[in-house]
């Protein structure tokens, strides 16, 4: 995600932009950028890199100002590159602007300025903000970003100044976040609050759809043009805190950020033109797509499990064999695959040993390969035909959470788009279940706050276990695999999955004494076979944790614990099933006194083999 850092004071505004950027490195980026106003004009300086590459390109300089705006980028409209950098100015250079989260409608808007005469020099979605607000600016700055603001369709966190009207910054906010923070020398706008400790001891956070005034006498929240009386809060985080959102752990605060994940990841994609789904610029086209006739999906670990999901939902909606392969194991048995076989290749770092040398192998025999990942221009990216980027921001906790329902949701989109480009779903199905997609941000966030209590209980019962079995079947199982690992990476806890099915030819050997068994039951045409598969594992006296959706009575009747979801299609009950498991191996592992964000012997990308 993207970092954002303003000031404006008695002080030379540099220092703390740029110690500010340093602050917010964690959340990740590809490129950094400032913006000072001092005695009528604008000073910017944009650099590809990390920070010390900008600091670097600036040295020796005199960029003096009290007032400034600053940017670490992390990319998803544009490749990372000077040009591409933030700060973006307007063509005429008066009205600077920082960006945080995507503007959806960006081409719409590009498209009506170029016809006004304004160009653009980058391939950013931002580029259009500043443009709009010179389109609006009659002398007040404030008045012509009101107006731009109206315009705006998407997510946004946005710092604007001019030099026609300097002495004050404004601040928008739309999903994206934006803090103000009340200094004594100064006042200040950051994305979050490690940017502020230090040199604040007041903040508010912007609400959706607020303006924020800051100058150098006080700062000013508008909604809808009026004033109004802020939540100004006291800023006693200590700096590592503050890194993690106030959370104790990374790994809980991007369980927690997936809602807004997940919509970043839908944002921009679901055109309504000539086609319903909008991945970019893909090489794969309509008559690629055409001659595909087998699908192998290739990855490690969490990845390999959101492939699984892959390959039941592709089966499913277009007609075609989907292999899924470890990509360890496949690179080294001479995968049987051609020029008619789509390989996807599926990875958050994008770095991944295995991963990139099963890239390397089906690309040598022809395979048009479409990677999913996390990483802009990661090695994956660059090697792959085609990439669809998840936009799950940095994730930094090992154990992968918003990278693996991004990935899904990622995975989802593009089983839509080939449904759509081979003919296999009218538009009125795949509308019916992208509406639905739109819906499930909202409700794993509904997940997230209805289900805290159940989640810790059944983890503290977990906890105390040194074995736990997953089971469930079709994508429930597919689940159950990534509920396991999740459990067994972080709490160390024995965990295995399996097919609900196949219990009774093996593993119904060790269910005994009380044991955890932790049933998925979403898929409605299985249910009974489910509840069967539950019964014969509670008769054998393991102890019975379910996950269903509301209004389910069959599966609560032979659980001991039931964690209920919010209802969903079953094609895509895996984004919602997932955020339990998720949640009951984090509190397992804190239970347990475990490293959650850091597990022992595992490391956050596996770059050798
Ligand atoms: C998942 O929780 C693990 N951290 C690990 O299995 C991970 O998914 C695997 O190493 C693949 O990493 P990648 O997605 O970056 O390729």
């Amino acid at each position: 995600m993207c970092g954002i850092a303003g000031y404006i004071g008695e002080k030379q505004a540099l220092p703390f932009l740029i110690s500010g950027l340093k602050k917010l490195e964690y959340r990740g980026y590809d490129s950094a950028g400032i913006a000072i106003y001092n005695e009528g004009r604008i000073e910017v300086r944009r650099q590809v890199g990390k920070i010390a590459e900008l600091e670097r390109s600036i040295r020796g300089q005199v960029i003096e100002g009290t007032q400034g705006i600053a940017h670490t980028r992390w990319a998803t409209h544009g490749m990372p590159s000077n040009r591409n950098s933030h700060p973006h100015r307007d063509s005429d250079g008066h009205i600077a602007v920082v960006h945080n989260g995507i503007i959806e409608n960006y081409l719409e808007l590009r498209n009506e300025l170029e016809d006004k005469g304004y160009t653009f020099t980058s391939e950013t979605d931002t580029e259009v903000v500043p443009n709009l607000i010179a389109e609006y600016f009659e002398g007040n700055l404030l008045e012509a970003v009101e107006k731009a603001k109206a315009r705006l369709r998407g997510s946004y966190a946005a710092v604007c100044m001019s030099q026609q009207d300097p002495d004050y910054l404004v601040g928008i906010r739309q999903d994206s976040p934006l803090i103000v923070g009340y200094g004594k020398d100064g006042n200040y706008f950051a994305s979050d609050i490690p940017a502020l400790i230090g040199h604040v001891d007041r903040y508010t956070v912007l609400k959706n759809g607020e303006t924020a005034v800051i100058d150098r006498d006080g700062v000013t929240i508008y909604v809808d043009g009026k004033a109004v009386e802020p939540e100004v809060m006291e800023l006693t985080m200590d700096i590592d805190a503050a890194e993690k959102g106030g959370y104790d752990h990374f790994m809980l605060k991007e369980i927690i950020e997936q809602p807004r994940a997940l919509k970043e990841c839908l944002s921009g994609r679901i055109a309504y033109g000539k086609r319903v789904i909008d991945l970019g610029e893909l090489k794969l086209d309509a008559a690629k797509a055409e001659k595909i006739n087998k699908i192998v999906m290739v990855a490690c670990g969490t990845a390999y499990h959101a492939c699984y999901v892959g390959r039941y939902v592709y089966e499913k909606l277009l007609r075609i064999p989907v292999e899924v392969e470890i990509a360890s194991e496949f690179r080294y048995r001479d995968p049987i695959l051609d020029e008619h076989t789509l390989t996807i290749v599926v990875s958050q770092s994008g770095e991944t040993a295995d991963t990139l040398a099963a890239l390397a192998e089906a690309k040598r025999k022809g395979s048009h390969i479409l990677a999913i990942t996390n990483v802009w221009e990661s090695s994956i990216a660059r090697e792959a035909h085609d990439v669809i980027y998840t936009r799950a921001g940095i994730e930094i906790a090992v154990a992968s959470t918003k990278a693996y329902t991004t990935q899904i949701l990622a995975i989802y989109l593009f089983g839509l788009y080939m449904a759509e480009l081979k003919g296999k779903m009218i538009r009125r199905e795949i509308q019916t279940i992208i509406n639905e997609l739109y819906r499930l941000p909202e409700k794993v966030q509904q997940i997230i706050d209805d289900n805290l209590d159940i989640i810790k209980e059944m983890a503290d019962e977990i906890a105390e276990f040194e074995d736990a079995f997953f089971i469930g079947r079709d994508l429930d199982y597919v689940v159950a695999r990534e509920g396991a690992l999740k459990l067994k990476e972080i709490s160390y806890i024995h965990a295995e999955a399996y097919a609900a099915g196949e219990l009774k030819h093996g593993t119904l050997a060790l269910i005994v004494d009380r044991v955890p068994v932790i049933c998925l039951c979403t898929q409605r045409n299985l249910e009974e076979k489910m509840v069967s598969n539950i019964k014969e594992a509670q008769t054998r006296n393991g102890q019975i944790f379910s996950i269903c959706f509301e209004g389910d009575t069959l599966v609560p009747a032979v659980s001991e614990h039931v964690c209920y979801l919010p209802k969903t299609l079953d094609l895509l009950a895996p984004i919602l099933t997932v955020i339990p498991l998720q949640l009951i191996a984090y509190y397992a592992s804190v239970k347990r006194g475990a490293d959650v964000d850091k597990p022992r012997n595992l490391a956050k990308s596996v770059t050798v083999e």
